[in-house]
C-alpha cells in the first residue's frame, strides 16, 4: 500500500473528469502540478480556481530566511509548479494563457492562469507524461554520455527574451564549478543557523511527512538516515556535502547555468517555468538533473559566477546525466494547497 505522503504520484490520467465542471477538471489539473520540484522540498504554493482561471500564489510562510533569503528558490519554485499546470491543461485539451504578477511584482499571486477549450496538446510537444517520471538526482550519475542532439533539443526550453541556458561541458569549467559550490558550503554549513534552517527539511527514511527531502535521494542508508538531520543541524559536515556535490559535477555530461536579464520575482518564477519545461523535456531522453543553488545564495559568490558566465543574473546552476530511477520525493494533499478562492 502507498503510504499517504507519496499518493500524489499515484495519479492516473484516466481519472480526468471529462464529463465534469470546468472547476473539476482544473482542480485535476493541480494534481499534476503539485508534482512539481522545489528547493528543499517546501512545495511552497497555494493555488484558487475561479471560473475557467487558476491563480498561483507564492506561499512565503515556507521561506527559509537563512538558505534562500531573497526567497529566488521559493519563486522558482513556483514557477516550476506553473509549467506543470500548463503542461496538464494542454494535454487535456485546453489552450493557455498565463499572466505574471498581475498585481505587481511584490505581490505573492505568481500567475493567473486561464484555461479555454481548443487548445492542441500536441503543440509545443506534450510534456505531461514525462511530469510523473521526473524526478531529481541527487547520489550520482551512471552514465556521462549525452548526445549533442540532445543537449541542443533541451536547450530549446529556454526560449524567452531575457533567459539564456549556458552549457559548460569542458573539463576546466567542471574544475571551476566544483571549486564554486564548494567554496559555498564551506562558508554555509559552518553557520549555525544555516544548518538549522536547511536541517528541517532533512528527513529520515521511513519519513511520514508531506514535505522535505528524505535522505535516500541522497544515498544515505536507512540506519544512518535517523540520526543524520539531527547531525547536520550540530555539525558542519561540509566535507561529505563537498564530496557528493563533486562527484555529480565532475561525474556529469554537462553543467547548465541559468542566467536572466532581470533579478525580481517575476524573472525568478518565469525561469523556473523554462526550468521545469526543460527537466520534463530531459526526462523524456531519460536524462536527469542534480541541483546547485548554493553559490547562488552568496551575494560574492553570485558575482564570480556572473562574471565567469560573462551574462546575465545567475538563477540556478545544474548538472544532466544519465541516472538510475529514484524512488519519489513526498508531496502534501491537495486539499492542504487549494485556498477557497482567489481574493
Ligand atoms: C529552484 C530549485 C532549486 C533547487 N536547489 C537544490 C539544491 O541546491 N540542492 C539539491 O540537492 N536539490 C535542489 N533542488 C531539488 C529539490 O531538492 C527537489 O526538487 C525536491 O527535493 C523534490 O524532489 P524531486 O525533484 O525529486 O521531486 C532544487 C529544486 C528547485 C526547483
Amino acid at each position: 500500500m502507498t503510504a499517504k505522503n507519496y499518493e500524489a504520484w499515484g495519479v492516473l490520467e484516466s481519472d480526468y473528469p471529462r464529463k465534469g465542471a470546468v472547476e473539476e477538471q482544473l482542480k485535476f489539473l493541480l494534481r499534476y502540478a503539485i508534482l512539481a520540484p522545489s528547493g528543499p522540498n517546501t512545495q511552497p504554493w497555494k493555488f484558487a480556481i475561479n471560473g475557467s482561471v487558476i491563480s498561483v500564489f507564492a506561499d512565503l510562510e515556507r521561506s527559509l530566511p537563512h538558505v534562500d533569503p531573497d526567497n529566488r528558490t521559493l519563486f522558482m519554485s513556483v514557477g516550476c509548479a506553473i509549467a506543470n499546470l500548463v503542461a496538464a491543461g494542454k494535454h487535456f485539451g485546453f489552450s493557455t494563457s498565463s499572466n505574471y504578477f498581475p498585481r505587481g511584482s511584490e505581490n505573492n499571486l505568481a500567475a493567473e492562469v486561464k484555461f479555454e477549450p481548443g487548445g492542441s496538446s500536441m503543440s509545443g510537444g506534450d510534456l505531461f507524461p514525462e511530469i510523473t517520471k521526473r524526478h531529481t538526482t541527487k547520489d550520482r550519475y551512471e552514465n556521462q554520455m549525452i548526445e549533442i542532439s540532445i543537449l541542443d533539443d533541451i536547450k530549446k526550453c529556454i526560449d524567452r527574451p531575457g533567459f539564456v541556458l549556458s552549457y559548460l561541458c569542458d573539463k576546466d569549467s567542471k574544475s571551476m564549478m566544483a571549486d564554486l559550490v564548494s567554496r559555498a558550503h564551506q562558508i554555509q554549513l559552518a553557520k549555525k543557523e544555516f544548518r538549522q534552517n536547511l536541517g528541517e527539511w532533512l528527513r529520515n527514511n521511513w519519513t511520514g511527512e508531506p514535505d522535505g527531502m528524505p535522505l535516500y535521494t541522497f544515498g544515505v542508508p536507512d540506519a544512518v538516515s535517523l540520526g543524520f538531520p539531527v547531525a547536520f543541524k550540530e555539525f558542519d559536515l561540509s566535507r561529505a556535502v563537498i564530496y557528493r556535490d563533486s562527484g555529480l559535477i565532475h561525474g556529469c555530461s554537462c553543467l547548465g547555468v541559468l542566467t536572466t536579464d532581470q533579478d525580481d520575482r517575476p524573472a525568478w518564477t518565469l525561469c523556473g517555468t523554462l526550468l521545469e519545461n526543460l527537466l520534463l523535456k530531459a526526462t523524456s531522453y531519460g536524462v536527469s538533473a542534480s541541483f546547485f543553488s548554493q553559490p547562488i545564495g552568496l551575494p560574492e559568490l553570485r558575482t564570480e559566477l556572473e562574471s565567469s558566465i560573462g551574462r546575465g543574473h545567475p538563477q540556478l546552476i545544474f548538472s544532466l546525466g544519465r541516472a538510475l530511477p529514484m524512488r519519489s520525493t513526498p508531496r502534501r494533499p491537495l486539499e492542504d494547497v487549494i485556498l477557497e478562492s482567489s481574493s
